[in-house]
C-alpha cells in the first residue's frame, strides 16, 4: 500500500506526526509528561509555566459536556525549574515545546531567558492568551505588543511561537499579523479557548465551575469554526515562513484535515485528549491516513492551505 506522509515541519522543527497535545491538557506533572513522551504524538507541549509553582484556581475549575469544555484553571503549574529539570533527565526523541505564560512582561523575559539555556527544548510557545488570570499582559495595545516582541528578540535564540486568543474581526487579525511579520517568529498557535463563557447546570441552577463567578474559557467541538476561521485569516496575512499550529475542536481525523486545509502545518489536541487520554493520537493518525487515502493524497502538503471558496457548479 502507498505510504501516506503525515509528518510536518514547524519551520525547521521536524514532527514525525503533525499532531501534538495542547498546552494545559494533561501535561503538568512528571507522570503526565512521561505519558506524552511515550505516546505517538509528534511533539510534546508542556503546561504553560510561570516563574514559581502555582496551585491555580479553586476546584471545580474544569467541566466537559458532549460538545465542549469550560475551564478556569488559573495556570496551575510546577514552575519553570521543574520543567527544565524534568526535561534534563529525559531521553528526548521528539520535539519539546516549552509553554511559558509569565504574569508580567518582566516574568516573560525571565522565562524565555531561562528556556534559552536548555538544550532539550526545541521551541518556546509564549502563551499570551490565558483567559483565566487577572493580570493583563498585553491587551489590545499594538505598540505595547511590538515593543514587547522587540525586547524578546534582542536576546532570544530559540525558535519561538505565540499562542493567540481567538479574534473575531478581520482587522484585528490583520493588525496583529502586521506586527508579528516584523519579527523572526517561528509559529503561532491559534486558538486558545474562547474567553468568558458560562455553562449552566439546569438542575441546580448554578454555574458548573467555581472560579471567576463561573466564567471560563470554552474549548472542544463548539469552537472549531472559530479556530478554522482564525487559522484561515492568519494564513492569508502572515509571512509564509511563520507556521500555524491549529488548535480548537479537534476530535477526529476529519477535524485535523480541516485545520490543515485552512492553513495549519500541525495541530494540537486539548479537550479530546483530556476525554480520551494519549491513545487519541493513534486514533487520529489512523483516521487522518484513511481520509487522505480516500482522497488520494500522499502527503498533508498536497492540500495544506488550499481551502476553496464555495462555487455553484
Ligand atoms: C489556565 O491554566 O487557566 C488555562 C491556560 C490557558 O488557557 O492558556
Amino acid at each position: 500500500m502507498k505510504k501516506i506522509d503525515i509528518s510536518s515541519c514547524i519551520n525547521e522543527i521536524y514532527l514525525s506526526l503533525c499532531i501534538m497535545n495542547a498546552s494545559g491538557a494533561i501535561c503538568t506533572t512528571d507522570k503526565e509528561l512521561n505519558n506524552l513522551l511515550k505516546s505517538s504524538s509528534g511533539a510534546v507541549v508542556t503546561k504553560s509555566c510561570t516563574r514559581n509553582f502555582r496551585n491555580g484556581n479553586k476546584k471545580p475549575r474544569y467541566f466537559e459536556w458532549k460538545m465542549g469544555s469550560i475551564n478556569s484553571m488559573g495556570l496551575p503549574n510546577l514552575g519553570i525549574d521543574f520543567y527544565l529539570k524534568f526535561l534534563e533527565n529525559q531521553e528526548i526523541k521528539k520535539p519539546i515545546f516549552l509553554s511559558v505564560s509569565g504574569l508580567s512582561m518582566e516574568e516573560n523575559f525571565f522565562l524565555i531567558k531561562k528556556a534559552n539555556l536548555s538544550k532539550k527544548i526545541s521551541a518556546i510557545e509564549l502563551n499570551l492568551s490565558c483567559p483565566n488570570i487577572k493580570e493583563e499582559i498585553l491587551g489590545n495595545d499594538l505598540c505595547k505588543i511590538s515593543n514587547f516582541l522587540g525586547k524578546i528578540f534582542k536576546f532570544n535564540k530559540k525558535p519561538l511561537g505565540i499562542k493567540l486568543p481567538p479574534f473575531f474581526k478581520e482587522k484585528s487579525v490583520e493588525n496583529i499579523s502586521l506586527i508579528l511579520n516584523e519579527f523572526p517568529i517561528t509559529f503561532i498557535t491559534c486558538i486558545n479557548s474562547l474567553p468568558n463563557g458560562i455553562f449552566v447546570d439546569t438542575n441546580n441552577e448554578t454555574t458548573v465551575i467555581q472560579p471567576n463567578n463561573g466564567f471560563g474559557g470554552i474549548g472542544g467541538a463548539v469552537i472549531k469554526p472559530f479556530a478554522l476561521a482564525n487559522i484561515r485569516k492568519f494564513y492569508s496575512f502572515l509571512r509564509r515562513d511563520i507556521s500555524i499550529i491549529g488548535c480548537g475542536g479537534i476530535s477526529s481525523g476529519k477535524d485535523v484535515f480541516e485545520h490543515i486545509l485552512c492553513g495549519a502545518s500541525a495541530v494540537q489536541i486539548g479537550t479530546q485528549l483530556i476525554k480520551e487520554g494519549v491513545s487519541v493520537f493513534d486514533r487520529l493518525r489512523k483516521e487522518l491516513i484513511l481520509l487522505l487515502r480516500e482522497k488520494n493524497y500522499s502527503s498533508i502538503r498536497n492540500f495544506q492551505g488550499k481551502l476553496k471558496i464555495f462555487k455553484k457548479f
